[in-house]
């Protein structure tokens, strides 16, 4: 099930409600990451408490470990994690592609899927279009992506040239195809996603635009963007994609980005993004804010008694918690920094988005889209 409701457009921007079987997300909307079936370090009540609407799981990762016997005696992802609101997964395609290694070594690709080692126990394990929505319908995720290949941007130093990103995109396409043929044998309930692929050949990026309307799926997500590219490249396929989809039903941009890439990412028509910047960068002690990125590990801040950011409401920055305590959590490798830090990242993003909402409800993005650039290059 799956519903979409286009509330208003300010250029290619757009403003929608997204109804699914645990709940309505509005969009535009950020997804936080929980590949393992939790978002790292973060309590679902925190997730919930700074308004995360919908989260990601990993097909991949949850297959391997706890494995689908433990998610189909918990009737999938949603009581396995306490998240009774909506779930997005991803199909795998991605990241056994990650994990096969630069120059792929750890992988094969055939029409049939992909062929690789288990990296938790080394059984050799064959992970198809069908074996994903098996795994997906087992998982009950509200949405469903389909198995694809995420075409490399480069190979071992060497560019993916036009007729190898051809190959992978209609590789993908046919995969589409039988991801669709058997999320519907299996009565699978929720909304299963095609993938726009074609690297960075907008041609390429047509025409599987084109083959995947044709099938006819409820929402559309483009991905093998933010795979190593430039930043012009991304953000010329960006421009190119997105807003070609159809009007009334759902996008989404895999993998992006940074706050900036999200709001290039809304004004070129994206509804729906994810990616493990905020967390991952939370662990590393890069934190975003209103007025620029800090850099927590910086010695200036040994001192500094303001919290992350003034104008955040996150608990770390409403309980007064100092860019010094958190300095000094993150020198001594403690827990509690990378959860706050967390926190306030997806706080931020979060937080980000809901003001894209606002805007775009009031019909001020573009006047909001300048403030947003000022703010952030004031510098913390
Ligand atoms: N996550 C980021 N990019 C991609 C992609 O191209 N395909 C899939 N399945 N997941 C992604
Ligand atoms: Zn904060």
């Amino acid at each position: 099930m799956l519903r979409f409701d286009l509330l208003s457009t300010e250029g290619h921007a757009r403003r929608g409600r997204l109804t699914l079987n645990h709940g309505v997300v509005e969009t535009p909307i950020f997804m936080p990451v929980g590949t393992y079936g939790t978002v790292k370090g973060v309590l679902p009540q925190s997730l919930k408490d700074m308004g995360a609407q919908i989260i990601l799981g990993n097909t991949f990762h949850l297959w391997l470990r706890p494995g689908l016997d433990v998610m189909a005696q918990f009737g999938g992802l949603h009581r396995f994690e306490g998240w009774d609101k909506p779930i997005l997964t991803d199909s795998g395609g991605f990241q056994v592609w990650s994990l096969g290694g630069a120059d792929g070594k750890g992988r094969k690709i055939t029409e049939e899927g992909v062929r690789f080692a288990s990296p938790v126990n080394g059984d050799k394990l064959l992970l198809t279009p069908e074996v994903s929505m098996q795994i997906q319908t087992v998982l009950n995720s509200d949405i469903v992506m389909q198995f694809d290949e995420c075409t490399p941007w480069q190979t071992a130093g060497v560019l993916t040239t036009e007729a190898q990103a051809r190959s992978s995109m209609e590789l993908s396409r046919r995969w589409a195809l039988r991801c669709k043929t058997e999320f519907e044998r299996l009565g699978n309930p929720n909304a299963l996603f095609g993938i726009v692929q074609g690297g960075m050949f907008e041609n390429l990026r047509q025409e599987s635009l084109d083959a995947l309307v044709e099938m006819d799926f409820p929402g559309y997500a483009v991905g093998g963007v933010s795979v190593g590219e430039p930043k012009d490249e991304m953000l010329r396929i960006m421009a190119h994609t997105p807003h070609r989809l159809p009007a009334h039903k759902p996008r989404y941009l895999m993998g992006v980005g940074t706050p900036e890439d999200l709001v290039d990412g809304v004004a070129c028509g994206v509804d729906m993004f994810d990616c493990v910047m905020p967390t991952r960068n939370a662990r590393n002690g890069h934190l975003f804010t209103r007025y620029g990125d800090l850099r927590l590990r910086n010695a200036r801040y040994k001192t500094d008694e303001r919290p992350i950011d003034e104008t955040c409401a996150c608990h770390a920055c409403a309980t007064g918690i100092s860019r010094a305590y958190l300095h000094h959590l993150d020198r001594c490798g403690e827990m509690l920094g990378p959860m706050l830090t967390s926190i306030h990242n997806l706080h931020y993003y979060l937080n980000l988005m809901r003001e894209i909402r606002e805007a775009l409800d009031a019909g001020q993005f573009a006047a909001w889209r300048q403030r947003f650039a000022e703010d952030r290059a004031r510098g913390v």
